[in-house]
């Protein structure tokens, strides 16, 4: 996948520079911008777990590449790891946690100081193209992670990232190596497993768990089903039945969500660099 995507990359920078035609014809009619829609149930639950991962689209990474150079690179460094004034954004929660500008334009609004025009000024475009743009330098710097050779085989602790994964990571808790993790290591590369563990995508090749929900009305049963939307006056859901039911979250109506993928965003905030190579070298042994 990452491959592929500097690939696409590469070419289309070949493209544009070899026809002076095609330089031209971009300035006078910009290509109509991809609609790309956000995950459902992303943003709702501020989580990067119910979201599914943020896919990169190499024209705007490049884009939002010009945006950063002018406005944020003095500080945030080259390769937007910091140490020159800001501070490391490749591993930024707001960016980790990012989904096409969710987080990432949020924190800019609040008027994050930049090199020049208003943070809080950003159109949502711009926002979107730094969001490509930040998400392309996390994937860069796993793919160049000193820790992978060059043929892409991982250097982690397998042994410290089974005792991580049965002991501190409490990955016991939903998974096991002879139940739903069998084989794990056999099917992904390393690259795409850290993916996968870091941001597990709803529906992966087994159908997905949908986000479930119990609304408990004041005065009714409790109903429980598939979330369907949720916002600060709202709720509705699809019961098992598949029918569709909504209230309004007056007071006394409680309101339990259940994500599956709760555990992975949780995670973000507590596992280092060290625990995610070793595990990740741990995965790769179940073949
Ligand atoms: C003048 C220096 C400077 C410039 C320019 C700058 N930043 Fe920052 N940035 C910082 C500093 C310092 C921090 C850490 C303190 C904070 O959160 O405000 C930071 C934090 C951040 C964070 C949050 C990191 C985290 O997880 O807490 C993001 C995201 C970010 N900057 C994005 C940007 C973007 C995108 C631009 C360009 C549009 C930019 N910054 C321009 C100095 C700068
Ligand atoms: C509270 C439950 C829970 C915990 C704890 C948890 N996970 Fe998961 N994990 C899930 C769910 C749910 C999925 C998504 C499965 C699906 O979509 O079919 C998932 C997906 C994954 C996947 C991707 C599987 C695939 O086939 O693509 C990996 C790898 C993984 N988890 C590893 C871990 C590791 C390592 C830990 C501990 C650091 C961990 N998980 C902790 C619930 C959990």
């Amino acid at each position: 996948m990452l491959s592929k995507l500097s690939t696409k990359y590469a070419l289309s920078a070949v493209f544009i520079a070899g026809t002076a035609a095609g330089i031209y014809a971009q300035a006078q009619a910009p290509a109509a911008r991809p609609q790309r829609k956000a995950p459902t149930g992303q943003g709702l639950l501020g989580q990067a777990g119910a979201a599914d991962k943020h896919i990169v689209d190499a024209d705007a990474a490049e884009r939002g590449k010009k945006v950063y150079i002018q406005e944020c690179i003095t500080c945030h460094g080259p390769t937007a790891r910091g140490g020159q004034g800001g501070s490391d954004l490749v591993r930024s929660l707001v960016v980790l946690k990012d989904r096409y500008g969710s987080e990432i334009g949020p924190f800019l609004k609040k008027g994050h100081q930049t090199q020049g025009s208003p943070a809080a000024q950003f159109s949502k475009e711009k926002i979107e193209d730094l969001a490509d743009f930040l998400h392309l330098k996390v994937g860069d710097t796993l793919r160049t992670s000193p820790l992978f050779r060059a043929q892409n085989v991982l250097i982690g602790d397998a042994k410290a990232g089974e005792a991580y994964f049965k002991g501190d990571g409490k990955c016991t808790q939903c998974h096991s190596p002879e139940g739903n993790l069998k084989g794990i290591g056999a099917k992904f590369e390393p690259v795409d497993l850290q993916q996968r563990f870091l941001f597990p995508k709803p529906g992966f090749g087994r159908g997905g768990k949908p986000t479930m929900v119990t609304v408990t009305p004041p005065t009714g049963p409790a109903v429980t089903g598939t979330l369907v939307q949720i916002d600060d006056f709202n709720v509705s859901l699809r019961d098992a039945d598949g029918e569709y039911r909504a209230w309004s979250r007056i007071n006394g109506l409680k309101v339990k969500i259940d994500d599956p993928y709760a555990a992975h965003a949780q995670l973000l905030d507590r596992i280092t660099d060290k625990n995610i190579h070793d595990v990740t070298a741990y995965l790769e042994t179940l073949k």
